[in-house]
């Protein structure tokens, strides 16, 4: 095991989208990169296209599977025996097709909150007893304005619902995390280009990663419980 090499961090769904570029962005500033991805094999093809100049670390990562999730936070545990950096990237279903009158509840609805609130929360859970041996910990929430209730109006339910309740996750993990080294907060990377964001997206990977990075290396004195976009408040 290689202890306190140097800033560790992991981000989850990193095999593509705006989770690899976090990973790229990450490297470059000198961190450990764990990539994961629920397909261990997706992950390793990941990780060697980044591999090149800095340490990346393929891991396997489902984060609607409970004892996939204890299983890295183990492997992690093992390998540098702390986090510094956790990134809760992994989402899914921008469900444009659906209403939240005609949702399919037993198979959209509960999918999406298994992924997107229910895995960065058990995410969280099992990563905190490592982030809590950091020096100064980040954990960013990769939300979007989707779930902002100040501007919510009809849309993709089941996704528009999870992005609100993962940024009340924010808030209360936030708060119970105050005093802490563990600053805790959620970031909308903006409408990017990815599988889900749709070619015609305005912004790149780049700039919604960017975003994300920033609240990955807050300083110690920076926010906690906040919602931000490039950087900037945005209103819950
Ligand atoms: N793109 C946008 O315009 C936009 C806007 C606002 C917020 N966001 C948020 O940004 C984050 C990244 O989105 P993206 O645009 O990069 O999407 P994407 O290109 O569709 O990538 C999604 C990633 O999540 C992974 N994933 C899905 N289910 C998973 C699971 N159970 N366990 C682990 N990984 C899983 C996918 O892995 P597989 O390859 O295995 O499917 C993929 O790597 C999401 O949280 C999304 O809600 C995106």
């Amino acid at each position: 095991m290689s202890k306190n090499p140097t800033r560790v961090a992991l981000v989850t769904g990193a095999n593509r989208g705006i989770g690899f570029e976090v990973c790229r962005q990450l490297a470059s500033r000198g961190f450990v990169v764990f990539v994961t991805a629920r397909d261990a094999a997706k992950a390793k093809t990941a990780a060697a296209k980044l591999k090149k100049a800095r340490v990346i670390e393929p891991l396997a990562l489902d984060v609607a599977t409970a004892r996939s999730i204890k299983d890295a936070a183990a492997q992690v545990e093992q390998r540098y025996g702390r986090l510094d950096v956790l990134i809760n990237n992994a989402g899914i279903n921008y469900d444009t097709w659906e209403t939240a009158e005609n949702a399919d509840i037993d198979g959209t609805v509960v999918e999406t909150i298994t992924t997107n609130l229910l895995g960065p929360w058990r995410v969280c859970q099992a990563f905190l007893p490592l982030l809590r041996k950091s020096r100064a910990a980040r954990i960013v929430n990769v939300s979007s304005e989707s779930g902002s209730l100040a501007h919510m109006g009809a849309g993709p339910p089941a996704y528009q619902v999870t992005k609100a309740a993962l940024n009340a996750l924010t808030r209360t993990l936030a708060a119970e995390l105050s005093g802490t080294r563990i600053l805790v907060n959620a970031v909308c990377p903006g409408w990017v280009a990815t599988a889900m964001g749709g070619a015609g997206a305005p912004r790149t990977v780049s700039e919604g990663a960017a975003g994300i990075v920033w609240a990955a290396t807050l300083p110690d004195d920076g926010p906690t419980g906040g919602f931000f976009r490039d950087g900037k408040p945005l209103p819950w």
